[in-house]
């Protein structure tokens, strides 16, 4: 197994092996997650702080119960009271974390990059969670995950990423991953919330949710993000689910076995039609949350072997 990484702060750094190294280890911890007892030492020892400056409920629900099955002391930073409202600066706060030796650091934050920022300030291995528009590299593990498990493989599949593409951390992280598998990619969305220059990286692109649909075999639904929109992308929340909701009926073109994924929270009635959401015969939206706790299992023991392999580092 080769995952030779400090942090895992996106899908960008990673081979096509290293990313087959986690799915396959995860794999393993769905088994394990499945039984009764629950309980494993690679993070024993371990201290993991999670620290999400921005609202979550499945990603750090997923990073808390990952954490503590694997062993580790888990601390959920409460940000919004935290010093930050105080005016304390990103940089100070990861300091003073810093200095508690955690091990293992799970960092949400509203604007593109400062999870990468943070990593060049401390000496533990950071997890990105998701950082503004940027990347959220669990999504799209958890993502493939449920799909190679439900598909029989990760490669040259068709698959459709339908909405607001430009806002999307989740998009982003999903387009490198599927590309580095080598999965032919369809984005579809109204041209206002597709990002511009996006044609040259080999995907097609269309606005049309029926055309675009035609004989994929993964539909993967996005979140409109309005808290990332100041106005004006989308006419009003009714017209956009006429045009780029998915049912029953625009399902219909895509193939008669393909899956239906949303990384949720889902807005039932404007990106997706609450009844197809629900239907377990077409919809692995309960996979994905499950397949999420078991891929943070694997990304966090990956990097503590990793951890574990270096020499301990004093802080001063
Ligand atoms: C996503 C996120 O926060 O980027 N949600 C998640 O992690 N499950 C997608 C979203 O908020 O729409």
């Amino acid at each position: 197994m080769r995952f030779d990484h400090r942090h895992l702060l996106g899908i960008e750094p990673l081979r096509p092996d290293e990313i087959t190294t986690i799915l396959d280890l995860s794999d393993q911890y769905v088994d394990f997650n499945r039984r009764r007892d629950k309980h494993a030492n690679a993070l024993a020892g371990l201290t993991q702080i999670n620290m999400f400056f921005e609202n979550s409920t499945r990603t750090q629900a997923s990073f808390e119960l990952a954490g503590k099955r694997l062993g580790a002391d888990v601390m959920n930073m409460a940000m919004q009271a935290s010093s930050i409202k105080k005016g304390e600066t990103l940089i100070d706060t990861a300091m003073t974390l810093n200095a508690m030796h955690p091990d293992l650091l799970v960092v949400r934050h509203p604007h593109s990059g400062a999870v990468d920022l943070l990593a060049q300030k401390v000496n533990c291995a950071v997890l990105n969670a998701g950082d503004g528009r940027h990347e959220h590299p669990t999504q799209a593990l958890l993502d493939a995950l449920t799909i190679r498990r439900a598909k029989g493989r990760l490669h040259r599949l068709s698959i459709a990423i339908c909405g607001d593409i430009a806002h999307s951390r989740v998009a982003r992280s999903n387009l490198l991953l599927l590309h580095k598998m080598e999965n032919r990619i369809r984005l579809i969305g109204p041209p206002t919330l597709m990002p511009s220059g996006i044609d040259a990286f080999g995907v097609e692109v269309f606005d049309d949710m029926r055309e675009g649909l035609q004989d994929v075999d993964v539909v993967m639904m996005l979140r409109l993000q309005k808290e990332r929109m100041d106005g004006g992308f989308i006419p009003s929340e009714r017209e956009y689910y006429h045009r780029y909701g998915l049912d029953a009926e625009k399902l219909g073109h895509a193939k008669d076995d393909a899956i239906v994924m949303h990384p949720g929270p889902m807005n039932r009635g404007v990106e997706i039609d609450g009844t197809l959401a629900d239907d377990i015969n077409r919809s692995v939206i309960q996979d994905q949350v499950e397949m999420g706790v078991a891929v943070r299992m694997a990304a966090m023991d990956l990097l503590a072997r990793n951890l574990r392999a270096r020499p301990t580092e004093v802080v001063a």
